[in-house]
């Protein structure tokens, strides 16, 4: 991008990229959804967007799969990436990029970062003796061994091992990072998980091994300083944050998005460690979501126990996946996916609060006002106290939804709109203008049309505001009701009468029962 020019920046966003090690499950499928909620919120507040995704396609783990199946290790990542797409496209996710770690333009600049930490004497040869476990991909320290000597579940088998390897010099970056967050508090959101990384900080933190001999591993980077190893899995990935978007000028990230397992040490020490070294600029935050349970336990593709979640998308469509996993999670705590409360909510919230509404507002617009919205009569800009305060509503949700969506909490936004949705439903039954239809008094026609502008703003509003949750089904109501679907909130999102005059069609179903 030009130097020279007073344009902002795009904001720039990343997903973490997923282990090439099996297929796509909830919890990636969340990180997409949240991601792109972000994304197109900053896109609808005016601001030009750039949002990374892709696959992290070396190590061992990657290995041992394709060996297992008998295929190359590329072959297994190219099937792998077919499936991640098709998820991306499912979930409506509107990516600029997906960069995959075994792309050339990946690899180079790999390549040129340890290049260049190694001339300048970051990077330097040892002989390590340890512990090292296989399915962590990482060196554990005795101390973490259970009181019976047994190493904990989570790492798998466990094995001593010498080896020479490549150490970057993080520890002689762990003061200056200690300090970093002390001054940047907001750094990582939520807050809690900063002070976690502090917590870490307490403890001297080791040089990173950066390197693996080829003996035990092949499938990764080749050191451009040692044609016996390959570089260190999370040393590779992390690089494709910058990689993606190298001399473009999108550098740096404004936010990277994350689960909780990965914080720790890779993208709070790790990875700012290692922009510093470089002379890079930091990511502006780190947003880290929380686990998605299924009765208690990760979902993840080692247990295989999260794919039947996947499968709701496609029966009950995006949109009500997107919103099921919005609605629920507070992003940074952890959930449990129920397909039990994924029904509820699709049938009351969806069907019956949202759903119920459109179809109410179109079978009155073609039994009552010739398939128009009506303009709101002169006597009802100020004088129904049911419109006045259904307006007065709308005025104090817009403003807290979009301070909750600017905050990430998302779950709340969307209490909130529901809390509206319902005030126009219990308006609607409140003015019942489906009795008004049936009476000759002029005053109740005005009281009918009164009713039906107002409905029809509420729905505007409404779907308006659920763009970047529920992109579809938005741009649905907004087509049925007439209209051209929002790109921006500018102008948008203030009650006003853009409706009044516009053609309903005659019936939508927004959300068809889904039998069993
Ligand atoms: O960690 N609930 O890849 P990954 C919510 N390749 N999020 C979950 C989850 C769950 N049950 N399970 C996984 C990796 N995730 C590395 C990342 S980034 C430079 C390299 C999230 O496929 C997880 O927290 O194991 C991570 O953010 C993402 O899915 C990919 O996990
Ligand atoms: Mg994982």
């Amino acid at each position: 991008m030009p130097a020279n020019t007073n344009i902002p920046k795009p904001f720039y966003i990343t997903t973490a990229i997923d282990y090439a090690n099996g297929a796509p499950h909830l919890g990636h499928a969340y990180e997409k959804v949240l991601t792109d909620v972000i994304a197109r919120f900053q896109r609808l507040c005016g601001r030009r967007v750039h949002f990374l995704t892709g696959l992290d396609e070396h190590g061992q783990k990657v290995q041992q799969t394709a060996a297992r199946r008998g295929i190359s290790p590329q072959e297994a990542c190219d099937e792998v990436a077919v499936l991640f797409q098709a998820l991306l496209r499912g979930l409506d996710i509107t990516n600029d990029d997906f960069i995959r770690t075994t792309q050339p333009r990946h690899k180079e600049i790999v390549r040129r970062y340890l290049r260049q930490l190694h001339d300048a004497g970051l990077i330097y040869k040892a002989e390590y003796t340890g512990f090292y476990s296989v399915r962590q991909e990482q060196f554990v320290l005795g101390k973490e061994r259970n009181p019976d000597g047994s190493w904990p579940e989570i790492y798998g088998e466990v094995a001593s091992i010498t080896e020479s390897n490549y150490f970057f010099k993080l520890s002689q970056y762990q003061g200056w990072l200690v300090e970093f967050l002390g001054e940047n508090p907001d750094w990582i959101f939520p807050r809690f998980r900063q002070r976690q990384v502090l917590e870490f900080l307490k403890e001297p933190v080791n040089d990173l091994c950066i390197s693996r001999p080829k003996e035990r591993l092949a499938w990764g980077i080749e050191l451009p300083f040692d044609p016996d190893f390959v570089t260190y899995v999370w040393f590779d990935a992390l690089v494709n944050y910058a990689s993606a978007v190298d001399a473009t000028g999108l550098w740096p990230a404004d936010a990277h998005v994350i689960g909780k397992d990965i914080l720790v040490p890779p993208h709070a020490v790790y990875w700012p460690c290692m922009l510093r070294a470089l002379g890079l600029e930091l990511p502006r935050r780190l947003i880290v979501h929380g686990w998605w349970t299924l009765g208690g336990s990760k979902a993840s593709k080692s247990t295989g126990n999260a794919s039947h979640t996947l499968d709701l998308a496609g029966v009950y469509g995006a949109d009500a996946f997107r919103y099921y996993v919005m609605r629920e999670m507070n992003v940074g705590q952890d959930s449990d996916f129920s397909e039990e409360q994924f029904k509820i909510r699709y049938r009351s919230d969806l069907g019956n609060d949202l759903g119920n509404l459109l179809n109410r507002l179109l079978n009155m617009g073609a039994r009552y006002s010739g398939g128009s919205v009506p303009v709101a009569p002169e006597a009802f800009s100020g004088d129904g106290v049911p419109e006045r305060e259904l307006r007065a509503l709308w005025d104090a949700t817009a403003p807290q939804y979009l301070e909750h969506a600017a905050g990430y909490q998302f779950h709340a936004a969307l209490e909130l709109l529901w809390g509206f949705i319902r005030a126009l439903n219990r308006y609607t039954e409140h003015r019942a203008p489906w009795k008004l239809g049936k009476s000759d008094v002029p005053a109740d026609r005005v009281l009918l049309e009164a009713c039906l502008a107002h409905l029809a703003e509420g729905l505007r509003l409404t779907a308006v505001a659920l763009t970047p949750v529920m992109p579809r089904v938005a741009a649905r109501i907004q087509e049925n009701m007439g209209l051209s679907p929002a790109t921006s909130f500018e102008g948008q999102l203030e009650w006003s009468s853009r409706a009044a005059g516009s053609r309903l069609a005659g019936k939508a179903i927004l959300f068809p029962p889904v039998d069993a």
